[in-house]
């Protein structure tokens, strides 16, 4: 394996290891694991004497560059895990107590939460930034703002909950698209991962509450093929290898050519069962170049810049990531089932 290669592999290797550390212990320990003298990093900068001097300055260039994302990673969780008081909350809200009976079981993350973070890590490690967005939104976001005005066939496409006061529940994650262009302007390169809701007829593949994530990548000469770059990249990361993958024409209102990108159902393997309505197929991520309109709303001239997003489904990514067959199970609360992933 090159040194390219195996940068990248230990850095998805650190990624993994990094979410499922809960407390400022594990990550001093990442940080001797990977850093320290015998570190894994150190060894692979050991070994940067046995590369052929024509390509030292490149493998060079890639451990260190490895070496500061590790770093600068370990930076930020460390931060993260005092702000949120969390090791403080152990030490202060939790004396230690001999008779106090202990279940012996270990919590785990939601299969949701372990595929979101590990998009979002991708992407992150692509540029992109991550971003929150409410979840009960108002009209023109959710709609006017995609180019889908108030008597619009294309709201029929999702079912969605108003409340009284008029606002909506976030039907699919472009909601945030408008507000996120207003924030950055061009160039930007967002993702936007949220629960969605939609009041649909529930069955193995469709769920009322679920999640998708949304990205979105404006600049000077963005096109297609900058498009099928990253969803191709992304996908070959969650899966660790190549999956089929077919894209055909989509409509939606807010992009301009539009794709629907479907994955081949790994639960059966392409043959057909109930998680892919027997098709053989998963609608997992619907995409597009944005519609000038949209630009225009977003306050980005769409003559002097192009974009495209599109839209994952976070829950489908789950199950064909996990081989859970049914999304039900997603909602369940049925911790027996869900608290087997600990880990990607
Ligand atoms: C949309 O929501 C568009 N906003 C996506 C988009 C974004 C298109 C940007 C172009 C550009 P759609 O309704 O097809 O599209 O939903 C996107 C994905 O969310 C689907 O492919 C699917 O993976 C997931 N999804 C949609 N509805 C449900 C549901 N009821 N349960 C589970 N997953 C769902």
């Amino acid at each position: 394996m090159g040194m390219a290669d195996q940068a990248s592999a230990l850095q998805r290797e650190f990624v993994e290891q990094l979410l499922l550390a809960s407390d400022t212990d594990a990550v001093e320990s990442l940080r001797v694991e990977y850093l320290g003298k015998k570190g894994k990093v150190t060894a692979l900068m050991a070994d940067l004497r046995l590369v052929p001097p024509e390509e030292k300055k490149e493998a060079g260039t890639v451990v260190n560059n490895l070496k500061n994302t590790i770093q600068d990673r370990l930076k930020e969780k460390a931060e993260e895990l005092s702000a949120s008081g969390y090791d403080r909350l152990v030490e202060e809200s939790m004396p230690y107590e001999p008779s106090m009976l202990i279940s012996g079981e270990l919590g785990s993350f939601h299969p949701v939460t372990l595929v979101q973070r590990m998009c979002e890590e991708i992407f992150r490690s692509m540029g992109f930034t991550i971003e929150d967005y409410p979840e009960i939104v108002d009209d023109f976001h959710c709609f006017q703002a995609l180019n889908i005005p108030e008597f619009h066939p294309a709201r029929d496409m999702q079912d969605t909950y108003y409340l009284n006061n008029g606002q909506v529940l976030k039907t699919h994650t472009s909601a945030a698209q408008n507000s996120i262009m207003r924030k950055y302007g061009s160039p930007l390169r967002a993702v936007f991962p949220s629960r969605c809701f939609r009041n649909e007829a529930i069955d193995a593949s469709h769920e009322n509450t679920f999640f998708q994530m949304e990205g979105m990548m404006i600049d000077k000469d963005i096109s297609i093929s900058n498009l099928i770059y990253f969803m191709k990249t992304m996908l070959s990361e969650v899966f660790g290898r190549d999956v089929v993958v077919r894209l055909r024409p989509g409509f939606f209102p807010f992009v301009e050519p539009g794709f629907e990108l479907d994955i081949h159902c790994l639960i059966c393997g392409g043959t057909g069962c109930p998680s892919c309505k027997h098709s053989g197929w998963v609608e997992l991520c619907p995409c597009g170049m944005i519609h000038p309109k949209v630009l225009e709303y977003g306050g980005i001239d769409p003559e002097e810049n192009s974009g495209f997003a599109f839209g994952l489904g976070l829950t489908r990514l789950a199950m064909m990531k996990f081989g859970i067959r049914d999304i039900r199970v997603f909602n369940s609360c049925n911790l027996k089932a869900l608290s087997q992933f600990v880990s990607i």
